[in-house]
């Protein structure tokens, strides 16, 4: 950086900072010793601004009360997501539409056809309730722009097919009577509203993502204004009608050239109207408020492996994951997810500090799928004996070594820790390293039985656990440790 540039960029660095004093700064840089301190000033304010970025409030709500606002959810740890819309038909993809470019005359035999008449939301809860998940989000409205609910503001609804009802009604008092908390996923982007703009991400978009003459071309009479109103007012339905609502999951932004962000959502107003209409909501963080500390309530993480969850702890998220390779019912999709890797992202979740929404996709019957009903009483049955380990849990402290082949989590009120046992040990001896006078007694979660331990013969601070031949029946059996 020459001279002059280097005062340019200190100048607007501070003008940026919203500071005077000028002048001051021309004198600092007679010596080359007063240049350094000025590039350190520099860095310093540019360092002041970037955090200032991130705390930027759109509201008061102190930490402490935002942390009080969502202990239900971070307790809960688990929940069940429902992609559900007339994308269950073509059974290819929730994204079929956009993959295959289909126009809104194209798709609409799915909504012709759609029947659901295996559609029975008590069933559905109670297969969530028997999995342990303790809250569900169903796709009121997808990207396809089909509502699941009774919209005054559109004819595509479920209502005018003939299911005639309003599944989001149903879903919302299934659940309800089951004491699980209820949350509605909103799609941002609507593939079939008239003045929806095409951008990149549309089944219309045109063949070359970069031709802005096209783009006006396909846009020519269409007013996103009119969409946003239409948006806000759907927003508005869904948290009046229903009672309370727990989450509201709005998916998504792209901001960018020939993409949407939080200028055409209009998102501060959006998430201002929702705070007042539901005060308790928890929001994620798709609305393309990332500057705002208060922008959203949670990440999202979406379909990451368990190893890159390891990166989120000390932040409040939530990750979503499927069964398969698709959110939608995807008929011809083979690559489900075994028991095992559905327990391993439960598990890293919580020993990481976050939730995990697992999600199921129903068929256009409205029913889950024989392969979803599966992996679902697995997690039920795994969850019966092992679910201490997971509600209310969080990662253990620094304190405490993970031992090999184990994953750890840690409820802070009860004061117990979890080793989740990864890998069995064949002569029965596992070491707990430096845990030596932590420890007050040990026992499996599933059936209480004591696990006898004592302290290691080679290194005093090591505790050596004594655990059974035989393996518990789980596929990751679970030894909870009661502390001193
Ligand atoms: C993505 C996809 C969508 C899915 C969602 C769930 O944003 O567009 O199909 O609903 O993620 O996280």
């Amino acid at each position: 950086m020459n001279r002059p540039d280097c005062l340019l960029y200190l100048g607007s660095v501070k003008a940026a900072a919203g500071g005077g004093h000028s002048n001051r700064f021309l004198c600092y840089t007679k010596s080359l010793k007063m240049k350094r301190s000025i590039l350190v000033l520099g860095l310093i304010c540019l360092l002041g601004l970037s955090v200032q970025g991130q705390t930027k409030r759109l509201s008061n709500e102190t930490p402490q009360q935002k942390q009080a606002r969502m202990k239900w959810w971070t307790d809960a740890r688990f929940g069940m997501f429902i992609h559900w819309g007339l994308y269950a038909l073509p059974a290819r993809h929730e994204w079929v539409k956009n993959h295959e470019r289909l126009s809104n005359e194209q798709y609409q035999k799915y909504f012709d056809e759609f029947d659901p008449d295996h559609f029975d939301p008590k069933k559905w809860a109670k297969e969530a309730k028997a999995a342990g998940m303790k809250y569900a989000v169903l796709t009121s409205k997808h990207h396809e722009g089909f509502c699941l609910f009774d919209s005054k503001y559109t004819d595509y609804k479920a209502t005018n097919t003939k299911a005639h009802r309003d599944l989001v009604k149903e879903f919302v008092d299934a659940f309800r009577a089951e004491g699980i908390k209820v949350g509605f996923y909103y799609s941002l982007i609507d593939w079939h509203h008239p003045d929806f703009t095409i951008d990149r991400n549309h089944p219309l978009r045109p063949a070359n993502l970069k031709d802005s003459a096209a783009y006006a071309r396909l846009n020519k009479g269409k007013d996103f204004s009119k969409y946003r109103e239409y948006l806000f007012h759907q927003v508005r339905e869904l948290l009046t009608n229903y009672g309370k609502i727990d989450i509201l999951w709005l998916d998504f932004s792209y901001p960018g050239p020939y993409g949407k962000g939080h200028e055409d959502w209009h998102s501060k107003e959006l998430l201002a109207m929702i705070r007042k209409l539901q005060p308790g909501i928890i929001v994620d963080n798709r609305l393309d408020l990332n500057d705002y500390a208060d922008g959203y309530d949670f990440e999202t993480p979406e379909q990451v492996s368990p190893k890159v969850l390891e990166k989120y702890r000390g932040k409040t998220w939530e990750t979503c994951q499927t069964f398969s390779g698709s959110w939608g019912y995807y008929r011809d999709e083979t690559t489900w997810k075994t028991h095992r890797q559905l327990l391993d992202l439960l598990i890293s979740s919580v020993a990481n500090g976050g939730n995990l929404i697992l999600n199921v996709g129903p068929t256009a019957r409205g029913e889950f799928d024989y392969r979803a009903e599966n992996a679902l009483d697995s997690m039920a049955y795994w969850m019966h004996a092992n679910s201490k380990a997971i509600y209310q849990c969080t990662y253990a402290p620094a304190t405490f070594k993970v031992p090999e082949g184990t994953k750890l989590s840690y409820n802070p009120v009860t004061k117990r820790l979890y080793l989740f046992l990864y890998e069995y040990p064949e002569n029965g001896k596992l070491v707990l390293p430096g845990y030596n006078n932590q420890i007050k007694y040990t026992q499996f979660l599933n059936d209480d039985s004591e696990l006898p331990y004592k302290a290691s013969d080679t290194d005093a601070n090591d505790l050596v656990l004594t655990l059974p031949k035989l393996k518990p029946p789980y596929e990751i059996p679970v030894v909870e440790m009661i502390l001193k």
